[in-house]
């Protein structure tokens, strides 16, 4: 009986300090891991007997170190057991507002809110699904007076977390720490969570472009018509996807004859337009002899099994299917390498990993059985049942499709996207909010599933631009264009047999309101590829709630018509009725100065932006793709303070590759002053070895500041 020692191990922990004290509760036994960072216990025998899982949660000591007691803390959970669970229960003060709980639909606040902590397909959703496709059992808190706390529950097992009264996890099965950051502003404490959890690693910049997506674009002759269209068009993009119908009968790694006979050939195609290519891969391979994947994985031992030792089978697009165990570190050494070998085969530049929660159609669930068995590593805590892994399943497919791409040398980062995922995955995947719809209630969501994804963090984040499932009509899709294309994940996506969902499918006013998003995103990237090098180096997301302006402001913090990117670009939406009239940071034009990236007709399907007042943002030249031409030419957005200061960074570097990380960048330090009528903006200074190709021409539009004055642009490079 194999099961035995970890069963008894796991349900004595479950009981004993209860039992043993005969007590319903338990003040937690808290010991410190960092800075303001206390991991509690339910008390010191748990903390020594728990199942450990440092691939998992590296932040929590090992067991019998020595444990230095957190004493003055403020946040005391409580850990009680209830109807044979465990629960974890934090009083919150009085006007603390709560966000995080990772990919959740409805508003950003997550006050009164319940969800649930277990991957799950879950097409169409509506804002009350208390499962998406990915776990972050993470809660931000916001204290009335701004100072921030944030708990991780740390567990991949199913958790429900409840915020209807104050913050409570529950969870059935082994006994799990919760961990607890406290610290002056939620930036803080989302910069500690980046810091126990990992860091997204910078992406390749072709990847912040814009991306267009089908279900599918298929044969490839479509794929190199819908290329020739954006570039005919003049509309920026950088990315195009290949969904599942580039395969033979669906099945992953392989290339349908007659549809896809030389995908190496169609990517060489692709990237002589300037574009990039992902293709998808799910983890179901078809039980098919003679199929390669199927045999090697056979012979590989790789499948996940069922506790008698058969392989788990299950169907989804292919058919029956069976499923690599990704909890074995073997197992994703031969996913990596089959990814490898499909990304010099087909040229692909990313990978997109779908269908991970694992999804199972006709299943109890949409997924493989609970009682599935993983002969998992013992960094990720052993062999054990589905239940425990099944919530870092997707997260350890998308790492493995990671490691692979990453094998392609250092010329190039890998990306990767998935659909499941789990706190942490950011070190390997972006997200995309799954099955999204093509209703105005979806499109509300967007950006609040954006932010907490962000303020869990995740900062490389986005919806499917047009809504995945349903038709849309013209000025909707414009809407969606101008929020989707300022979020840090930018793809516009649909489902299969639906209508046309690209910029140009509802005729020219749309097509030209389309083009002015996608040009405000190229007019940005500089900007973006900088906060985007800064979230991969602090945790900070890309994408911020307005609240982040001002974290002690009560008005702000349910604030869902503005957001900020970055720390310098405030971002106003205006396409629902109700926020017509809504209290804006931007009426504050000391504080926000308005900025106009691309002349035209203002609309309210996009955006206003505005930039902070004492900031200085770089803006690039339109391109139809990121890597189009040097940055030869950089406008500088200056918005001077009331003392007519005004300072901003520019990041750069080789775009790809690994140069970054021995110096080769330039990060530059850019200061404005006032003098008089003269305002003179210069290079303060500039650090890195890298040198920007071309000539460099800098552009100063000042924003504010005083009448008729003399600005002077900085000069070399
Ligand atoms: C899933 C994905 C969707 C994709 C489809 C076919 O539903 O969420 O994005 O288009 O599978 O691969």
């Amino acid at each position: 009986m194999r099961l035995a020692p970890r069963l008894v191990r796991a349900l004595g922990i479950a009981l004993a300090p209860f039992a043993l004290l005969g007590i319903a509760h338990a003040q937690g036994f808290g010991e410190r891991i960092g800075e303001r960072i206390v991991c509690f216990w339910p008390d010191s025998a748990a903390r020594d007997l728990a199942v450990r899982a440092p691939a998992l949660f590296p932040f929590l000591p090992a067991p019998g170190a020595p444990a230095e007691r957190g004493t003055d803390f403020a946040v005391r959970p409580e850990f009680r057991m209830q109807g044979g669970g465990r629960v974890v229960h934090i009083e919150t003060p009085r006007g603390t507002t709560l966000y995080g709980t990772g990919e959740v639909p409805g508003g950003l606040v997550r006050n009164g809110r319940l969800s649930v902590c277990w991957n799950t397909d879950a097409y169409g959703y509506d804002a009350n699904s208390p499962s998406l496709y990915q776990s972050h059992p993470w809660v931000l808190a916001v204290r009335p007076d701004g100072s921030s706390f944030g708990v991780i529950a740390a567990t991949p097992g199913r958790v429900t977390i409840d915020l209807t009264h104050g913050i409570e996890f529950r969870a059935q099965g082994p006994v799990f720490p919760v961990v607890v950051i406290d610290r002056p502003s939620p930036q803080d404490v989302v910069r500690a969570l980046a810091d126990l959890t990992g860091k997204m690693p910078l992406p390749p910049r072709w990847a912040i472009g814009f991306q267009q997506c089908r279900y599918s674009y298929a044969p490839d002759s479509e794929v190199v018509r819908i290329a020739r269209e954006f570039r005919a068009r003049g509309l920026p993009c950088d990315v195009l996807w290949m969904d599942i119908d580039y395969m033979d009968g669906h099945k992953p790694f392989t290339f349908d004859p007659r549809g896809f006979p030389h995908p190496g050939t169609l990517s060489d195609t692709l990237h002589a337009r300037g574009f990039k290519s992902v293709w998808i891969l799910d983890p179901g391979i078809k039980q098919e002899p003679g199929d390669f994947m199927y045999e090697s994985g056979l012979h590989g031992g790789h499948w996940v099994t069922m506790p008698d030792g058969t392989p788990f089978w299950g169907k989804v697009w292919p058919g029956g299917c069976n499923f690599p165990d990704f909890t074995r570190a073997a197992t994703r050494a031969w996913w990596s390498a089959s990814v490898l070998a499909f990304a010099q085969r087909s040229g692909a530049d990313g990978i997109w990993n779908d269908m991970n929660e694992p999804a199972v159609f006709e299943a109890a669930g949409k997924s493989m059985p609970e009682t599935a068995w993983h002969r998992a590593d013992e960094s990720l805590g052993g062999a054990g049942y589905h239940a425990r892994y099944h919530n870092v399943y997707g997260m350890l497919m998308a790492r493995a499709s990671w490691e692979g791409l990453k094998a392609r040398g250092p010329e190039r980062r890998p990306f990767v996207l998935s659909r499941a995922n789990f706190m942490g995955g950011q070190r390997w995947a972006a997200a995309w909010t799954g099955d999204n719809r093509a209703t105005a209630g979806h499109l509300a969501m967007a950006l609040p599933m954006v932010l907490n994804l962000g303020l869990s963090g995740q900062p490389f984040a986005g919806p499917d631009i047009g809504g995945y499932a349903g038709p849309i009509a013209g000025e909707d899709f414009a809407a969606w264009m101008g929020l989707g294309t300022l979020l840090p994940f930018s793809r516009a996506h649909t489902e299969k047999g639906g209508i046309r969902k690209e910029p140009w499918s509802f005729g020219p006013k749309v097509e030209a309101l389309c083009r002015r998003a996608l040009q405000t995103r190229y007019r940005l990237l500089p900007y973006l590829y900088t906060v985007f090098e800064e979230a991969s180096r602090t945790g900070l997301p890309v994408a911020r709630p307005a609240f982040f302006a001002d974290p002690a402001a009560e008005w702000l913090r349910e604030v869902e018509h503005e957001f900020l990117i970055g720390g310098d670009v405030l971002v106003d939406l205006r396409f629902r009725p109700e926020w017509k009239e809504a209290k804006r940071l931007s009426d504050d034009p000391s504080a926000w100065r308005a900025a106009t990236v691309i002349p035209g007709e203002p609309s309210e399907a996009l955006p206003d932006l505005s930039v902070r007042a004492g900031a200085i943002v770089p803006l690039g030249p339109i391109m139809n793709f990121s890597g189009e031409r040097p940055l030869d030419d950089v406008e500088l957005l200056v918005a001077p303070d009331a003392a007519g200061h005004a300072e901003g960074w520019l990041y750069e570097d080789a775009g790809d590759g690994y140069g970054y990380t021995r110096g080769e960048f330039r990060r530059t330090h850019l200061v404005a002053e006032t003098h008089g009528r003269t305002v003179r903006v210069r290079v303060d200074r500039s650090e890195g070895t890298w040198t920007p190709p071309g000539e460099r021409k800098w552009r100063v539009t000042l924003l504010g500041g005083q009448k008729g004055a003399v600005v002077e642009a900085p000069a070399g490079r």
